[in-house]
């Protein structure tokens, strides 16, 4: 390594601040942008760099952000520092330095506002700063509306010399069309030294991070910058249309990357949503008004939609379809048909040929091959063999609502339920066995055996007749 920053490399999110002009209770760090959060997502990008350490500084309602980060563990250590009061992007790196006191390397130390950084923009900057030999390295990029960002101030020569803040810009400077999307390398402990110079004497009273690149250029430290091509890639989110545009933006590249790199048909590319982290199969269509968001796997040839929902950890294997439905971290095999209007909640597995239709809620549950469940049921903590029919309106009764416990339900090979049965958990429906229509089911159905737990069928001979003509009596009689 030329510059002595060595192999080892660390990351610090800035994510203290409160993000004043969303106008949210939830720190903006939160809020998603289809179905991850800001942060989430510049924790997977960092994480693409495998550092050693994540330094994430909170600050405005750190608690909630604390909590995010414990149920979110990332692949890299992560540590938090609290700022307590934010009192700007310098003072930010202030409460991460006494953590860096063993540390020499490449500190990225990034804005924690910029959704659509890729972890590949991220290894570029690094390789750059490692190969130029510089102490200070930036992202920099070309704007239309410079809005409130940090200009770039350039010498005659084109070095960078500083960054000013739109608010301590002069008229000249707002003219600038290079902007700071606040994402850098230095090299440690070098910069350290810096951080004693940043003062607070500008329009916002706060300990400016942009100030180091000032200092680098006063004492004579090499600066190396490079410029990202499209700007929206680093844009930071600082209101809700923003956090839209992105979103926009996150859709179309998603997009753009399944349908002219994994061969995959979006009718509406407008009306579908789809995270960057989905993959779709070879010659599978998405139909109009699908959202797909999470760690989401769909096979080849597979027919999704329209108005499907996906979100958290879905499988989905090839051939299958799932029309109009709502699939919440769920396993679908190959050649199934899910929908129209079909529930798959959390830990439901279906394996291959499977068909699950109309008004079907499934939760926790695990179906096996062949197995039919078309119309209106209700299957939650049960295990289901293979070729197995659920007959329509077949409810499994799986909770009780006095000891607020669960049981199960096991239908094993072959076994099938007439329509209208209840199944009331624990039970067991052994192999070939048979529910008649209309039965509720406390106790084990032995295979290959019939249970019917409705009263016999009784006919009353000629009573409709009756009935009719007596109607049809009192009528003439109320006309006369
Ligand atoms: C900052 C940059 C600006 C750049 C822009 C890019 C500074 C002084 N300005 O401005 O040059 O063009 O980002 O988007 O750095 N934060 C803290 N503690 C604080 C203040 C902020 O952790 O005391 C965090 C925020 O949570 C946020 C990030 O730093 O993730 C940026 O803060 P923000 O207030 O959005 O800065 P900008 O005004 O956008
Ligand atoms: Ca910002």
């Amino acid at each position: 390594m030329k510059n002595g920053s060595g192999e080892r490399t660390r990351v610090v999110l800035l994510a203290a601040g409160q993000g004043k002009r969303m106008k949210s209770d939830l720190p903006k760090v939160l809020h998603e942008v289809l179905g991850k959060t800001i942060l989430g997502r510049l924790m997977s990008a960092s994480d693409e760099l495998k550092p050693e350490h994540v330094h994430i500084v909170i600050g405005h309602e750190a608690e909630q952000v604390e909590k995010f980060i414990q149920d979110n563990p990332s692949a890299t250590p992560v540590s938090t520092h609290l700022q307590q009061p934010q009192l700007g992007t310098g003072h930010a790196l202030m409460q991460v330095a006494p953590s860096l006191k063993d540390f020499s390397g490449t500190l990225v130390v990034s804005v924690a506002d910029t959704p659509l950084l890729t972890g590949k923009t991220l290894k570029a900057l690094v390789d750059a700063h490692k190969e130029s030999n510089a102490v200070v390295s930036l992202l920099t990029t070309d704007v239309d509306d410079a809005k409130n960002y940090g200009r770039i101030v350039r010498n005659e020569k084109g070095e960078v010399t500083g960054i000013v803040e739109h608010k301590d810009a002069t008229e000249a400077q707002r003219q600038i069309k290079e902007i700071n999307p606040a994402i850098y390398c230095f090299a440690w402990p070098q910069v350290e030294a810096a951080l004693s110079t940043l003062k607070n004497d500008n329009q916002q009273k706060e300990y400016y991070l942009t100030d180091v690149i000032g200092w680098a250029h006063k004492n004579s430290h090499k600066i190396a910058s490079s410029k990202v091509p499209d700007w929206r890639e680093v844009a930071g989110i600082n209101s809700r249309l923003e956090l839209a545009e992105a979103m926009r933006l996150m859709r179309d590249i998603s997009i753009n990357n399944l349908a002219l790199e994994s061969g995959v048909t979006i009718v509406d590319t407008q009306g579908t949503w789809i995270a960057p982290e989905v993959k779709i199969g070879k010659d599978s269509v998405v139909l109009p008004g699908c959202c797909l968001t999470g760690e989401i796997e769909i096979g080849k040839n597979c027919t999704i939609g329209p108005n499907t929902v996906m979100k958290g950890v879905v499988h989905v294997g090839d051939n299958t379809t799932v029309a109009q439905s709502l699939i919440h971290n769920s396993d679908i095999g190959s050649n199934c048909k899910v929908g129209p209007f079909t529930h798959l909640r959390e830990h439901t597995v279906l394996h291959d040929q499977v068909k699950v239709g109309n008004f079907v809620e499934v939760k926790k549950s695990i179906i096996n091959s062949k197995t039919n469940a078309s119309h209106l049921s209700y299957i939650g903590d049960s295990t289901l063999g293979s070729g197995v029919n659920i007959g329509a309106g077949t409810i499994t009764a799986n909770y009780d609502h006095i000891t607020k416990k669960k049981e199960r339900t096991t239908i094993c090979d072959g076994a099938s339920t007439g329509s209208n049965s209840v199944l009331v958990a624990p039970v067991t429906l052994e192999e070939g066995s048979v529910v008649a229509a209309g039965s509720v089911v406390t106790k084990t159905v032995p295979k290959g055996a019939l249970a019917v737990t409705r009263p016999e069928q009784r006919n009353v001979e000629g009573w409709a007749d009756k009935r009719r003509k007596k109607a049809e009596a009192a009528k003439l009689e109320a006309a006369k």
